[in-house]
């Protein structure tokens, strides 16, 4: 593969999409790469769900995967986290080789990569402060002092100290949600992957959202992940955007970037706008031939 070396001396392959650049409306992220994808394939019988793609995701920032339903995004967060095996193709996390690692070194690599799936639920006859504690019990050693401390900071964070006590059936969605995050960090990771953060959310609670990812990638350092097909609240808060479809990174770059000089697809996506490159209808006979031609 062609590549070429970044200002710091790192290789960097060619880039085959199209990388926009432009100022960053925040400063940008430090260098170094917290996850490097190279070459990732992955197939679901015939279907190419990725055919050969290249992500770098920096540590400190915030960057998002956006594409369609259906593209490959909570795929990739499995591939990232060792659930899923790539079919060709090498995924690196804080430098370790994801695929290549002992079960019990993947087991300790995931305890710093903490995830918010869609389906994150919690353990509906465990109280918030018992769900928080639950991966501090299970995966440390910490006294019973501690781990209330440890607990309390991490409601904290995201503002339901005061909820310590509720069972999750008394919760909204999205204080549900912000339990779910308190356990995600319980154990400190470097890293926290969102899956679809916004979705089913109101308006409020996705303003709420949207600061706390960015607060908690801030201030704790956490690197963040952050695959949505909420494109308004998702360039909110990202630093870098990479765009997939049909197995291939499309574009990367600021969010502003892409607004601006995005292809003829990205900005349909990213504008949400019914015209465009990809059509409305999924390809369908003639609308005659269905309703009034012999029935399949
Ligand atoms: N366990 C599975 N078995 C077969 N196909 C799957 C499975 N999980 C997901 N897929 C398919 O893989 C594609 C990507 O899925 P997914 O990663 O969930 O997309 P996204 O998160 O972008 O909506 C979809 O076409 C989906 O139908
Ligand atoms: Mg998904």
């Amino acid at each position: 593969m062609a590549t070429r070396l970044s200002r710091h001396g790192h290789e960097v392959p060619a880039q085959h999409h199209r990388l926009i650049t432009s100022p960053m409306s925040r400063p940008p992220p430090s260098e170094d790469i917290l996850v490097r994808i190279r070459g990732l394939k992955f197939y679901r019988g015939q279907r190419a769900i990725f055919d050969g793609v290249d992500i770098d995701i920096p540590r400190g920032g915030v960057t998002a995967i956006m594409g369609p339903s259906g593209t490959g995004k909570t795929t990739l967060l499995k591939l990232i986290g060792g659930q899923l095996t790539p079919d060709a193709g090498t995924i690196e996390v804080d430098g370790q080789e994801v695929h290549a690692l002992s079960t019990r070194e993947l087991y300790r690599l995931r305890m710093r990569m903490g995830m918010l799936f869609q389906s994150g639920a919690l353990l509906t006859d465990l109280n918030v402060f018992d769900n928080v504690a639950y991966p501090l019990r299970e995966h440390t050693k910490l006294n019973p002092s501690m781990t209330r401390k440890l607990v309390l900071m991490k409601l904290e964070a995201v503002g339901l100290r005061g909820a310590h006590q509720l069972m999750p059936s008394e919760l909204s969605g999205g204080m549900a949600r912000r339990v779910a995050l308190a356990r995600a960090i319980a154990l400190d990771p470097m890293m926290i992957m969102y899956d679809e953060p916004f979705t089913g959310q109101d308006p409020i609670s996705m303003g709420v959202l949207v600061q706390l990812i960015r607060r908690l990638n801030d201030a704790a350092r956490i690197s963040s992940i952050v695959v949505s097909h909420d494109v308004a609240e998702t360039c909110e808060i990202a630093d870098l955007v990479y765009v997939i479809s049909n197995g291939k990174v499309i574009e990367s770059g600021s969010p502003q970037a892409l607004h601006e000089g995005g292809g003829e697809w990205t900005r349909q996506f990213m504008g949400g706008l019914a015209d465009g490159p990809v059509p409305f209808h999924y390809p369908a006979p003639g609308l005659e031939s269905d309703l009034f031609g012999e029935s399949a």
